[in-house]
């Protein structure tokens, strides 16, 4: 690692401006004095991530990461603090002296940072291979000229060679004082049975691999021969600073393109990007060969809401792709589709038009997913009806995982005009679909779960008959920490206690739940996540359920970040539908009503009828907040562990049955929330007094120690008392229910 002497750091703070360094990774939209965007450390569609110009900083308030700008490069591109620092006085031109790396101090670089520096190495060894070697310049240069790529799009992608040799790169690395280890573990080398290092990449022109911050993670290799004998690409394996799945081609070079013409344009290989982009149209990315991913369409998301994807002309490659429309829609962005002309692909296309033509083209055959579907479903069979109907399922089901309701609503339209179908009929089968999933995924979580206590079961039938030395063992780490539940048992245990907690700050969670009074007796209502919020604090009670945890986690985040806007405009809504009922209604009845008391005592009739209408609006938006908001999650276990919770009217739990009638649920919220506390607050309790029982009985096998066993005698005492207490509150809770 090398040092950068404080003054210099000194000054790449002060120059670092905070929007123009997020920007680089976050699309920013100003908003008053400072920038939202949507949270790069965690997936969210609603943007909840916030930088302010002046102070400096940027904080999610989902999240609550953030910080200054080297915070921020650090925590999102996992760079060292030097390395921070020397990316921003890169991105600034401030020039930085650095003395060289000691032995030491190189041996402290942490295994990611090594594996970085020898991929940046390998980089620039391929590069100078291509540019300053003769088999480089006549195989390499000359390929890459063939193909119509000019020395600028050479450098911008940073493409390169690798000669054919079997030691060319590992060797020259060694020289240089890479340590070989790295070599193999970032894949560029291979190592064989006998230990024995050798060079990935051999004779192929080379497509280095970016990160969105410019860092080199691996390299796609080119073969030049024309045999089927060879792979066509070698390619980096999967390594820690390498994760495919996460990572898109060419978005290093496209993503300021993106963020300036919102949009980014999805092919598939590496040609593709670098020759449309060599075009002129340079917001393009390519998945590489693989077939999309949820994390790559993230990393979209970060940029743009708007994705085309261009499609070569050929039939049987695009219908495998098509998952690929289903999970771009999913994750709530707004894409279109292009074919290009029979024989062509990106490249090629590009290669032969110039850039008006590409653009031209480009605006004028961008089909919305609907057309292109249906073109492609019904080939042919424009009056199968067998065929039809199952094209109208497939698009159906492409419209069903749309997470906005407006936009969902909006291609139902669309689909109906241009499949002839009535509009009602679609929407329907849309609800259903969308029903089925629901309750499809949470059978599977369902099963999942089933699943995992099985194992739990076989994990305590484990402990449970643990060697009697190893009791030693764990009486010492036991005594040694506090009470805190940590035992896989107890979270067993605590599980559906918590999952009812949970259960009703998802299914009501911005509902009023009572009055509370402040010092000054003003009074507020208090809702019931609030309230929930307000008891696990005091009690300082986490859930052990981490899944649980995550929901309710996004559950409050949602709470806070965008609950109040979303309100407002609900009651902006509300109280336009209100005026306007009220208008056409005092209208009508001055047409319709025979005398003035007739008037009166209608206009009062219409005027609860629209207030009523307007409360009514208001607790479905505040009872349904939650549950829209999280189900349409990218997180998969926000997604099912809410849809099972809420879908779970039917499967209800048996802390639960014990008490209540569903269809009463809602009113007595100020009844049920409360007790579902308590009683998670009992078992805990329970868990607690179970913990300690355990330690007298070890204790109490051996001599000594009554310290020890009188304090914890008086602590079951106290548990105890506190438990008698909740039985209390309980007890009465559950003999005298509000009828
Ligand atoms: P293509 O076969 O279309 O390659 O695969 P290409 O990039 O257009 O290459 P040219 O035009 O023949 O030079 C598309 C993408 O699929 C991945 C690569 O990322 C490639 O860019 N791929 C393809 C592989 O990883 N391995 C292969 O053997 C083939
Ligand atoms: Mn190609």
């Amino acid at each position: 690692m090398k040092k950068i002497d404080r003054e210099t750091v000194q000054k790449i703070l002060d120059t670092a401006d905070i929007v123009d360094v997020v920007s680089d990774f976050v699309h920013l939209k100003r908003r008053g004095a400072n920038y939202i965007g949507l949270c790069p450390f965690h997936n969210e569609r609603t943007p909840s991530f916030s930088v302010s110009k002046s102070k400096g900083i940027c904080k999610c308030f989902s999240c609550g990461k953030g910080g200054s700008s080297v915070n921020f490069l650090m925590e999102l591109e996992q760079m060292s603090y030097y390395d921070a620092l020397r990316y921003l006085a890169k991105k600034y031109h401030i020039e930085i002296k650095e003395h060289e790396m000691t032995e030491k101090e190189r041996e402290e670089a942490t295994e990611r940072e090594s594996m970085l520096a020898v991929s940046e190495f390998a980089l620039q060894h391929f590069e100078n291979n291509l540019n300053n070697t003769d088999d480089g310049r006549d195989i390499g240069l000359s390929y890459f000229y063939e193909r119509g790529i000019n020395e600028a799009s050479i450098k911008k992608f940073r493409l390169g060679y690798s000669l054919e040799k079997r030691d060319d790169l590992s060797s020259t690395a060694r020289e240089k004082g890479y340590n070989e280890k790295y070599l193999v573990s970032t894949g560029l080398c291979v190592q064989n049975e006998a230990g024995k290092v050798y060079d990935r990449f051999k004779g192929r022109v080379m497509y280095p691999i970016f990160s969105i911050s410019g860092k080199v993670l691996g390299f796609g290799g080119r073969t030049l021969r024309k045999d089927k004998e060879v792979a066509k690409y070698v390619n980096s394996p999967e390594t820690i600073i390498y994760r495919k799945s996460y990572e898109l081609y060419g978005l290093y070079q496209a993503k300021q393109a993106i963020v300036k013409k919102d949009k980014c344009i999805l092919v598939e290989g590496y040609m593709d990007v670098i020759s449309m982009s060599q075009s002129g149209i340079e917001n393009v990315v390519a998945s590489s060969g693989t077939s999309l991913t949820e994390g790559q369409i993230r990393l979209i998301h970060r940029f743009t809401e708007n994705v085309t994807v261009i499609y070569d002309s050929d039939p049987a490659g695009i219908k495998a792709s098509l998952r690929g429309i289903d999970m771009l829609l999913a994750e709530g962005l707004n894409i279109k589709v292009m074919l290009l002309p029979e024989g062509e692909d990106p490249d090629s296309f590009a290669q032969s038009h110039s850039t008006s033509e590409l653009e031209e083209y480009l605006a004028s055959h961008e089909q919305d997913f609907i057309e292109f579907k249906t073109a492609i479903l019904l080939q042919g069979a424009e009056n199968d009806p067998i065929q039809r109907s199952k094209a109208i399922s497939d698009i159906v089901r492409s419209i069903s995982v749309i997470p906005d309701d407006i936009t969902r609503a909006m291609y139902i339209k669309e689909c109906s005009r241009r499949l002839e179908i009535d509009e009602k009929l679609l929407t329907r089968q849309v609800s259903k679909k969308i029903a089925e999933r629901i309750e499809k995924e949470a059978q599977q979580r369902q099963r999942q779960i089933a699943k995992e206590s099985l194992n739990d079961v076989e994990n305590i039938e484990q402990t449970d008959a643990v060697d009697v030395e190893l009791q030693d063992v764990i009486q010492e780490v036991q005594t040694s920490q506090p009470l805190v539940i940590v035992d896989n048992r107890d979270s067993k245990y605590l599980e559906p206690y918590e999952k009812e907690v949970l259960r009703y700050v998802l299914k009501y969670g911005m509902l009023p739940l009572c009055e509370v009074c402040d010092e000054e007796g003003n009074t507020a209502p208090m809702s019931v996540l609030e309230y929930v919020e307000s008891e696990l604090k005091d009690d300082d009670i986490k859930f052990t359920n981490s899944q649980y945890a995550r929901v309710y986690e996004v559950a409050c985040s949602v709470a806070t970040s965008a609950f109040e806007n979303d309100l407002a405009e609900t009651e902006k809504r509300l109280k336009q539908n209100y005026a306007q009922m009220m208008n056409d209604g005092v209208a009508e009845i001055q047409k319709t009503a025979t005398n003035l008391s007739d008037i009166t005592m209608q206009e009062q009739m219409l005027e609860s009828k629209c207030n009523e209408l307007y409360n009514k609006g208001l607790y479905e938006f505040k009872m349904m907040y939650i549950v829209k908001n999280l189900i349409s999650s990218p997180e998969d276990v926000v997604r099912h562990i809410t849809t099972d919770l809420v879908s779970e009217k039917y499967v209800l739990s048996k802390v639960h049955t014990k008490y209540a009638k569903i269809e009463t649920e809602q009113d007595r919220l100020d009844e049920f929330v409360p007790r579902a506390i308590y009683e998670l607050k009992d078992a805990i309790l329970e868990c607690q007094l179970r913990d300690i029982r355990y330690r007298i009985k070890e204790i109490g096998t051996k001599s000594g120690n009554a310290d020890e066993l009188m304090s914890l005698m008086t602590k079951t005492m106290e548990l105890q008392q506190l438990k008698g207490e909740f039985a209390k509150i309980l007890g009465e809770r559950i003999v005298a229910p509000r009828k």
